[in-house]
């Protein structure tokens, strides 16, 4: 029940005409704003080659002609269009299903996801404004960090327009997965394709806490071992950071998360069952929280039912991580809803 959605494309029906048989196009506008950054310009080439997407609107405020250009050449369906400057955002978020945030910047080491708020907060906040002025019924993904705060900020922000649907309303935490999905494997020699491990909280250090005694297929792991990996999976984006020296955060695992992440929003959309990923909801999973990263079901209206029961059943070290990420979370949703609060 709890099959995570794999980087397999679904295609859709095959239809005849005449004697050729071909793919149908798929029907799904996606904007990403923030598309020609590191994050945006993989994460808009993976969306490109979704056979689920008919229209794919580019939005930047800096270089995004060229990529438009770049990407328009591919000859997979999605139809590529670029809209440059806030005057143009309007026209990138007319009609769309689906808009993707990774707009915004990236840590450089010694740095925390918090220190990022002075700059990342404005910039979700403007965005989401326009998201709600001519999206309004859009499914928002958030990548822009910090994630634990910038998701309450964008609450705040449609709750102000009249229009925030909590189950239309993503922090996009896919990456915790895959990358608990990839050490899992590797630790314990396990075919990556079959791994999954729910990964719950947030999205900023401690905040992170991988379910391991939730991990499919059942295994065992030592102390040692628990405390290893859930270190590295609480760690790893820091890991990239100070591998880049400088020049930003993860963005080829990050795109590859957020594509599947898109995939998966959109077979909910399109009807398909059992759509299940982890991401950073509004939600009662845990009382004190009013946002939790868990697993949710995706369906027609977004999220459709969140795996509370999940929580249960924790071992002793989940459930004391669980306590003690509960300040720090709360701490930055605060934070977000303070901010979004006192704006003018
Ligand atoms: P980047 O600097 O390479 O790209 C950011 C892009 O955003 C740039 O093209 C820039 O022009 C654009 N931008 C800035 N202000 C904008 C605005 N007002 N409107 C539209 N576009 C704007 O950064 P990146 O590596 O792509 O990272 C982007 C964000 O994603 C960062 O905040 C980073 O911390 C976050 N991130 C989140 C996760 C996650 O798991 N959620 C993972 C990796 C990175
Ligand atoms: C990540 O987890 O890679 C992102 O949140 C980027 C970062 O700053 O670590």
């Amino acid at each position: 029940r709890w099959q995570a959605v794999k980087m397999r494309p679904r295609l859709r029906p095959w239809r005849r005409a005449g004697s050729r048989v071909v793919a149908q196009a798929g029907s799904y506008k996606v904007a990403i704003l923030g598309a020609a950054g590191g994050i945006g310009q993989p994460l808009s080439l993976l969306i490109k080659m979704s056979p689920l997407v008919s229209a794919l609107h580019l939005y930047d405020i800096a270089n995004v002609n060229g990529v438009t250009a770049d990407l328009g050449h591919c000859n997979s369906p999605a139809r590529v269009a670029g809209f440059a400057g806030k005057e143009e955002l309007a026209g990138c978020l007319d009609g769309v299903d689906v808009v993707v945030i990774p707009a915004g910047v990236p840590r450089k080491p010694g740095m925390t996801r918090d220190d990022l708020f002075g700059i990342n907060a404005g910039i979700v906040r403007e965005l989401v404004e326009a998201v709600a002025d001519h999206a309004p019924g859009a499914l928002v993904h958030v990548i822009t960090n910090p994630v634990n705060s910038t998701v309450p900020i964008a609450a705040e922000v449609l709750k102000r327009k009249g229009v925030y649907d909590p189950r239309k309303l993503f922090g996009v935490t896919t990456l915790d997965v895959v990358r608990a999905n990839t050490f899992v494997a590797e630790k314990k020699g396990l075919p990556l394709a079959d791994v999954d491990v729910p990964v719950v909280g947030g999205h900023a250090a401690a905040t992170i806490l991988p379910l391991l005694s939730k991990a499919r297929p059942k295994t065992s792991f030592t102390d040692e071992e628990v405390e290893e990996l859930t270190a590295r999976i609480q760690n790893a984006g820091t890991e990239v950071v100070e591998a880049k020296a400088g020049s930003g955060s993860a963005t080829l695992s990050m795109a590859y998360a957020a594509a599947r992440f898109v995939e998966a929003s959109l077979r909910g959309l399109d009807g398909d069952a059992d759509v299940y990923e982890c991401a950073y909801v509004q939600c009662q999973a845990v009382p004190e929280l009013p946002f939790f990263a868990c697993r949710v079901r995706l369906g027609k209206d977004g999220v459709e039912e969140v795996a509370a029961a999940e929580l249960r059943g924790l071992t002793e070290f989940e459930a004391r991580a669980l306590e003690a990420l509960k300040p720090q979370l709360r701490a930055s949703i605060d934070k977000g809803v303070a901010y979004a609060q006192q704006l003018p």
